[in-house]
C-alpha cells in the first residue's frame, strides 16, 4: 500500500511550523487556529490585508504588524521585528510589496531575541560564500558571531544577462553581495538614465534602502551571467544597521576630525560612517599595490603608513627596487589617486607597525565624497612635486 502526500501539505505544516518557531506561542492549538484562519482570509482576499504579508508559493503567512500573543511581540510595531525570518529564498519575483515608516531604533536589544534566518548550505557553497564576503566592508565591523549568522542567513542567486537585480524607486528587499558577473549600476535623473559605475566580479550593493528606508536608489543591471548572495533585509535591519549604530558612536568623533571631511555636512559625514568598514594591517603588510586596479580609498585611523614607488627614471635605481617617498599617520588619507584619475594606483602603501584603517568602497567613494573631489585633486601638484624632488622627474600622475 502506498501513502500519497497530497501536494501543498508539506509547505502549509512548514509554514505553520515555522511561525510557531519564530512566535513560541503559549497554545499551540490557539495559535494554529489563528495561524490557518488568517491564511484562509489571505486566500480569500488574494492580496495582503493590512497587516498580513502573504507568503508567495504557497509557504503560508505571517503575522506583520498585528500583534499575535506571544512573550516577545508587545512592541512597538516596528515592522521588522515580526517579519524577519523568511526561510523560501527571497527571489525578484518574491518581493516585499511595500515599506512601512519602520521605527527603527538600532539601540533596541528586543531584536536580539529574533530567531535566526538559516539557509542551509553545502560546504562548497559556504567556501564561495566566505570568499565572495571576505572584503564586504560593511562585514568587516561584525564580531565572528554576527558575521556567521550573517553568512547562514544568505542565499544563492543566479542572474542572466540584462536581467534586473534592482530596479530605482522600488522597495528594498534584499542586500547583495557579488560572487562573480558584471552589473551595470543605472542612475535616473530627470528621466535621463545614466550609467555611473559597475561592479566587476566583486562588490556589494543593495545597501541604502536598507538602511535609511528609502527606495532604490539606482538600477542595477546585470550585463552577463552571474552569481549573488542575498541577505533578506530583516537579517540587514537587525544585524548591519544596528551595528551601524555602534560604528557611528566609535567613529562620529574621528571623522569629524578629518581635515578632508570636514566641508562635508554632518549628515553626509555620518552617512560616510555608516558604510565604511575597517582594516587591521600588522607590521610591513602591503595595503596597496603599485599598478593595481583601485576599488577603495583609506583614511589611516591609527598607526603610520609607508608610500613606496618604484622608479624607472632614476638611472640608479634598478627597475622593481622601490623608494619611500612619504608617510600617512591618524587622520590622512590615501589611495585616492587612482580613483581620481582613474588610473591604476601610483604607489604601494605598507604598514609600519600595527596600523587601522578606515575604508571606503568606490562606489561610496563616488556617491559620497564627490564634493571633496576638488580638494584631492589639488593633491596632484603636490604628489609631483614630491617625486620631482627624489626622482627628478614626475610620473604621468594626471587623468
Ligand atoms: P539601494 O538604493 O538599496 O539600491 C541600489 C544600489 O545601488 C544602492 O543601494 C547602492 O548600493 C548602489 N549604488 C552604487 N552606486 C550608486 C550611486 N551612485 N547612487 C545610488 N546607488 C548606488
Ligand atoms: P593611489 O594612486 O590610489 O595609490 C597610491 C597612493 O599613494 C596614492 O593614491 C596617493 O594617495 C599616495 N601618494 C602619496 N604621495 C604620492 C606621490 N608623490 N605620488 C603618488 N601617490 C602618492
Amino acid at each position: 500500500m502506498s501513502i500519497e502526500i497530497p501536494a501543498g501539505l508539506t509547505e502549509l505544516l512548514q509554514g505553520y511550523t515555522v511561525e510557531v518557531l519564530r512566535q513560541r506561542p503559549p497554545d499551540l492549538v490557539e495559535f494554529a487556529v489563528q495561524y490557518f484562519t488568517r491564511l484562509r482570509e489571505s486566500r480569500i482576499q488574494d492580496g495582503a490585508g493590512p497587516g498580513v504579508a502573504v507568503k508567495q508559493g504557497g509557504k503560508g503567512v505571517m503575522f506583520d504588524g498585528e500583534p499575535m500573543q506571544t512573550e516577545s511581540n508587545g512592541d512597538d510595531g516596528d515592522e521588522d521585528d515580526d517579519s524577519d525570518f523568511e526561510p523560501p529564498p527571497p527571489s525578484r519575483f518574491n518581493r516585499r510589496v511595500s515599506v512601512c515608516a519602520e521605527a527603527f531604533n538600532p539601540d533596541d536589544d528586543e531584536e536580539d531575541s529574533e530567531p535566526r534566518v538559516v539557509h542551509p548550505k553545502t560546504d562548497e557553497q559556504r567556501c564561495r560564500l566566505q570568499e565572495s564576503c571576505r572584503d564586504i566592508l560593511l562585514f568587516k565591523t561584525l564580531d565572528q558571531e554576527q558575521l556567521s549568522e550573517v553568512l547562514d542567513a544568505m542565499f544563492e542567486l543566479h542572474v542572466q544577462p540584462q536581467e534586473h537585480v534592482i530596479d530605482q524607486g522600488d522597495d528594498g528587499d534584499n542586500f547583495y553581495v557579488v560572487e562573480r558577473g558584471v552589473y551595470d549600476i543605472m542612475v535616473q535623473k530627470d528621466g535621463v538614465s545614466c550609467c555611473v559605475g559597475k561592479y566587476d566580479n566583486k562588490g556589494s550593493f543593495g545597501e541604502l534602502a536598507l538602511m535609511y528606508n528609502t527606495p532604490r536608489a539606482a538600477t542595477i543591471i546585470a550585463t552577463s551571467e552571474g552569481a549573488l548572495w542575498g541577505l533578506d533585509r530583516a537579517t540587514f535591519r537587525r544585524l548591519i544597521v544596528k551595528n551601524n549604530a555602534k560604528k557611528r558612536r566609535m567613529y562620529e568623533a574621528f571623522i569629524e576630525s578629518v581635515p578632508l571631511l570636514k566641508s562635508l555636512e554632518v549628515a553626509e559625514r555620518m552617512k560616510i560612517v555608516d558604510v565604511l568598514g575597517m582594516k587591521s594591517f600588522r607590521d610591513g603588510e602591503k595595503i596597496i599595490q603599485q599598478g593595481e586596479k583601485a576599488d577603495c580609498f583609506y583614511i589611516v585611523e591609527s598607526g603610520d603608513v609607508k608610500i613606496m614607488m618604484k622608479s624607472k627614471t632614476k638611472a640608479d635605481l634598478q627597475d622593481n627596487v622601490e623608494v619611500e617617498i612619504t608617510r600617512c599617520t591618524s587622520g590622512q588619507y590615501f589611495g585616492e589617486l587612482a580613483l581620481v584619475t582613474n588610473k591604476p594606483r601610483a604607489a604601494s602603501a605598507y604598514a609600519v607597525g600595527e596600523v587601522k584603517c578606515l575604508v571606503i568602497d568606490v562606489q561610496a567613494f563616488e556617491r559620497l565624497l564627490g564634493s571633496c573631489k576638488e580638494i584631492m585633486k589639488r593633491n596632484i601638484t603636490h604628489y609631483e612635486e614630491q617625486l620631482v624632488a627624489l626622482f627628478g622627474s614626475s610620473m604621468d600622475l594626471r587623468d
